[in-house]
């Protein structure tokens, strides 16, 4: 079964399970409408001060290079379960918002990354326009852990369509029958500079806001970040799956993993929360 299949399966389950009626229009959205910037602050009262005291610990992490190392791309944390109160508190505020917002099933957080941008000099990895190349049924969250006001700091950039909504790139990882790299490790800078340069209604939007400001994505919609000016960002992602059985909690080490594992999601999505990958 292919990643597309299971998710129609677990929207079928949780409408029954939930006794609420399928909207089909709002459904489809989820593929045409893949970039969301929720107001979390607005969700729970909680909210702002688990960002705020995980912005502080993070931070006093990183300026200290404690449970860190580097690529010099990012400074990757690689102790994320000291934090497990907050992964939690984050997740129960953000993951049922998704699961009735985005996309109308149950959902567990599959990925968990906390990292600092690095200054660099030549845009490279994930500071060129690409998409991820997971499935289209795999969603990212991005919250700023501090403040991201200008060009300075590091926003986060998303691809627009004429409709200025998010696009997707054509993944080639849907399910256990088709599953291989993209061309060019799905970088698509050349397209994208051309399609915006054309001026015919294609552009981009950068996200700015203070620490707890979040852009929920699709991974395949066209994104990139941008290189950190003379300030730091620091940032939570916090990734989610379809599962058809509601997962006893939304995150745990036993089926969320955070740098050690690749990117990439097992190719058979019924296994859910029951493998680590
Ligand atoms: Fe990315």
């Amino acid at each position: 079964m292919n990643y597309s299949e299971y998710y129609d399966l677990c929207k079928q389950r949780y409408s029954q399970d939930n006794s609420v009626q399928r909207d089909i229009a709002k459904e489809e959205l989820f593929y045409t409408d893949p970039v969301r910037n929720f107001d979390l602050f607005s969700i729970s009262k909680d909210y702002k001060d688990t960002i705020l005291d995980l912005s502080s610990k993070v931070s006093n992490d990183f300026d200290s290079l404690l449970d860190c190392s580097t690529d010099n791309i990012m400074v990757k944390h690689n102790n994320m379960w000291k934090y497990s109160s907050h992964i939690d508190k984050l997740s129960e505020i953000l993951v049922p918002h998704l699961e009735r917002n985005l996309f109308y099933c149950s959902l567990y957080v599959d990925k968990i990354y906390i990292y600092r941008t690095e200054p660099m000099q030549d845009r490279q990895s994930s500071y060129i326009w690409h998409y991820d190349n997971n499935p289209n049924e795999v969603v990212k969250t991005v919250i700023y852990l501090t403040d991201v006001n200008d060009d300075n700091d590091s926003p986060y950039e998303y691809f627009t369509n004429k409709e200025s909504r998010g696009m997707l790139g054509n993944s080639t990882r849907t399910g256990p029958g088709r599953w291989f790299p993209a061309p060019n490790n799905s970088r698509v800078d050349n397209l994208v500079e051309n399609l915006i340069s054309q001026n015919t209604g294609y552009g981009s939007k950068k996200v700015f806001g203070p620490k707890g400001t979040s852009c929920t994505f699709n991974n395949n919609a066209v994104h990139r970040a941008n290189p950190i000016i003379n300030s730091v960002r620091d940032v939570i992602n916090i990734r989610v799956k379809p599962t058809l059985e509601p997962a006893p909690s939304y995150a745990d080490p036993k089926w969320t993993t955070g740098f050690e594992h690749s990117g990439v999601v097992n190719q058979n999505p019924e296994y859910a929360w029951t493998k680590l990958v």
